[in-house]
């Protein structure tokens, strides 16, 4: 799978120069899409298209040819087999490149192009529409700002060096105010940070420190890709293979957790030997999942925040358990498929409908996945209170209540109002169980 590396923002923000020593750096194909924009504005002006005759840009594009080239390490056009450089830098290309960057049908191509030459590589794109556009899903995105007064210093600083004296520092920063504002008001592909993007502002930052500061985003996520696969790496095991192994692994953990904790069952016998269920428990103690693992012969899958994922030992114990990790800063699908086929295989889960330790007296709102997923799933939900100071060598007790049947909620998971009401039943149930046989 390719690892893509979105970078947007405005001109001057030193996109470029940063993209390619991060590119270089990293190994990473480093692609400039500024340079296909101009390169289309180049073959209009050489063929006297105008921007307005979209009937003949049109055709234009259905026949122009643009390749690029990366063996020299560095990105080379070819228009129609042409190499171009310099011609896309030229004040006639520089006059005339936004308003073709504005025709959709330029944008249109440009993004379809930009996807297909990016295919199956790790790529660094920088653009102004990358990570809202062309790849809504890559692995980083990072906005790369700067003040207008000091991307005007730098427009000034770059034409000196390049003898270029016909513009003073005022009549530069009008402009690029002038085109920011016709960028990010434009009605085709605004310049606009993808929510997801991460803000770098390079105004008072050197070239290496903006360099280093994206390098540490990228190498950050990296390690998080390599984590969430160890998260949700699935051995394949044989039905047989599977249950010899949690009969082995079960008492491993028996043997570890009954020596702290003397389990008490009340009503074992609401949970059934087979058949796809739900327990929904009261959230006391980041151990009260094994208790309710420990004294099931069943293995209970139960649903846990990924991040607890993040330490070694517990990950251990957690995919004993074949636990399903849930990233709940985010709609997490990955999560909600394996829960659902879960269900679908006859797996029993556990999920703490409070989300959060002591949720209740905390006043925390009652999260509606259990109820979800039971509707959803057409399962049955187990409601269990847990009882316990969870202090080591003391007693806890597991109070199960009889399976509730929402059957006449069925296929209405996706109204709020009808999750809130089984959510509230639920707790309810639980807190009743938390106070019975005290
Ligand atoms: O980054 P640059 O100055 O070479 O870009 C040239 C023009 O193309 C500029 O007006 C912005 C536009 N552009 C765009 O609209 N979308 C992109 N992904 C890249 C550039």
């Amino acid at each position: 799978m390719s690892f893509i590396v979105a970078v947007d923002g405005p001109a001057g923000s030193g996109k470029g120069t940063v993209t390619k020593l991060i590119g270089d750096k990293l190994k990473l194909v480093t692609f400039d899409t500024g340079a296909m924009y101009r390169a289309i504005s180049y073959h209009m002006l050489q063929e006297k298209i105008s921007v307005d005759d979209i009937e003949s840009v049109k055709k234009m594009l259905d026949e122009i040819d643009i390749k690029l080239d990366f063996s020299t390490g560095s990105q080379v056009l070819f228009l129609n087999g042409q190499k171009l450089v310099t011609e896309l830098r030229t004040k006639e290309v520089n006059e005339i490149v936004s308003p073709v960057s504005h025709i959709p049908e330029v944008r249109a191509a440009m993004v379809k192009l930009q996807r297909k030459l990016a295919e199956g590589q790790n790529v660094i794109m920088e653009g102004r529409d990358i990570g809202t556009a062309v790849f809504p899903n890559a692995a980083v995105k990072i906005y790369l700002d700067a003040s207008a007064e000091e991307r005007a210093k730098r427009r000034l600083k770059q034409n000196l060096e390049n003898n270029i004296t016909n513009m003073s520092y005022e009549e530069i920063l009008e402009s690029i105010n002038k085109r920011d504002e016709n960028d990010k008001n434009s009605d085709i592909s605004p310049l606009r940070k993808a929510d997801d993007a991460i803000v770098v502002d390079s105004s008072n930052l050197t070239i290496d420190q903006v360099t280093d500061k994206i390098i540490k985003i990228i190498n950050d996520k990296k390690k998080m890709i390599k984590l969430e696969k160890k998260i949700y790496s699935e051995m394949p095991e044989s039905a047989f293979k599977h249950a010899t192994l949690w009969s082995i692994k079960h008492a491993m953990l028996l043997f570890f957790y009954w020596p702290v904790y003397r389990l008490k069952v009340v009503n074992k016998q609401y949970v059934p030997k087979d058949g796809a269920y739900i327990i929904c428990a009261n959230h006391l103690n980041m151990l009260d999942a094994l208790a309710v693992v420990c004294s099931n012969k069943r293995k209970v899958r139960f649903l846990c925040k990924d991040e607890i994922f993040k330490n070694k030992i517990l990950r251990g114990v957690l995919k004993t358990a074949d636990t399903i990790p849930i990233n709940r800063e985010k709609n997490d699908i990955e999560s909600m498929k394996r829960t659902i086929k879960g269900l679908k295989n006859g797996d029993l889960l556990g999920i703490f409908p409070e989300g959060t330790r002591r949720g209740l007296e905390k006043n925390v709102k009652v999260k509606n996945g259990a109820a979800f997923f039971a509707l959803k799933s057409k399962v049955k939900v187990i409601p269990l209170g847990i009882q316990g100071s969870f202090k080591p060598f003391t007693k806890v007790k597991l109070v199960y209540g009889e399976p509730l049947d929402f059957s006449e909620y069925y296929g209405k998971e996706k109204d709020k109002e009808t999750l809130d009401k089984v959510s509230d039943i639920i707790m309810d149930n639980i807190i009743m169980l938390t106070n019975k046989e005290k």
